[in-house]
């Protein structure tokens, strides 16, 4: 055989073999069957989506728009998810000892915390929409002023609505005046507008969702809370300056236990 004919051969059996199956490139894993434990994506290296630089676990940073930067939230606990969910009880009656500023931040992260770059969040949220408003009542808090706020997902920060300490105002529920924060949980009925009737319904569930990951997250770190729904609309939007179509879902104080 001529040497070029055997070139050619050559190369035209490298060429047959790279077009084999699983010859040009690694053959995929198998993916494992749905719902199976090995489904599971490994939770994210502790890569947050929002920068909290200079903020400290006591301390806010001063944020975008002289918001305040809340402390990093962290990814990993000293309670199973298990523990949690065995253990979430409501609790009306609270210490008077204050919250930590990183506690604040790790409540208000688990209700709308944002957990990729796409902007979605620790709840579920219909067509990721995200209608809900997250307002913080500061009563005592190491290293933050009493105060309203509003929660703001992008960059994990808040927002300062008015000073001062309005547990005592936002509801007549002894639990909600005592405990050391109270989180209200409101939707914005705008956003849902294109949802026709269903949008009241989706607002309600994405509230419960939040209120949810708020109670189980008070749980892993050994502090009470309660869902609160017994409260007057008109005086908790009056507290918190809210107007425009706006709907208050759950009161939810927090606090160390007794
Ligand atoms: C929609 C809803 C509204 C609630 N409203 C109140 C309330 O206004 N005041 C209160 O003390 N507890 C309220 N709760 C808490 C329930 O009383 C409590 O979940 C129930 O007694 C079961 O106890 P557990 O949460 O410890 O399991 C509410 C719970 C839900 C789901």
């Amino acid at each position: 055989m001529k040497i070029w004919m055997f070139s050619w051969l050559v190369i035209f059996f490298i060429l047959i073999g790279l077009s084999l199956p699983g010859c040009s490139s690694p053959a995929p894993a198998e993916s494992p069957a749905q719902g199976s434990p090995a489904s599971i994506a490994p939770p994210p290296q502790h890569a947050p989506v929002y920068s909290s630089a200079a903020a400290t676990a006591d301390q806010p940073a001063i944020g975008t728009e002289g918001n305040l930067k809340l402390p990093e939230a962290k990814l990993k606990g000293e309670v199973s998810l298990e523990e949690a969910l065995a253990a979430r009880r409501s609790i009306r009656q609270y210490s008077t000892a204050p919250l930590s500023l990183s506690d604040v931040s790790q409540l208000l992260w688990a209700a709308q915390g944002i957990t990729d770059s796409s902007g979605k969040r620790t709840a579920p949220s219909a067509m990721a929409t995200y209608p809900l408003e997250i307002h913080l009542v500061a009563g005592n808090v190491e290293g933050l002023a009493a105060g309203v706020y509003l929660y703001v997902p992008s960059g994990h920060e808040l927002k300062k609505i008015k000073d001062g300490d309005f547990r005592k105002e936002i509801s007549r529920m002894p639990a909600a005046q005592n405990g050391a924060i109270d989180i209200v949980i409101t939707g914005n009925l705008d956003k849902f507008a294109r949802f026709g009737e269903n949008g009241i319904r989706f607002i309600c569930l994405e509230a419960g969702h939040a209120a949810q990951n708020i109670c189980l997250q008070a749980t892993a770190l050994n502090l009470g809370t309660v869902t609160t729904a017994g409260f007057s609309e008109e005086q908790v939007k009056t507290v918190l300056g809210i107007t425009g179509n706006k709907t208050v879902l759950y009161i939810m104080p927090v606090g160390k236990k007794t």
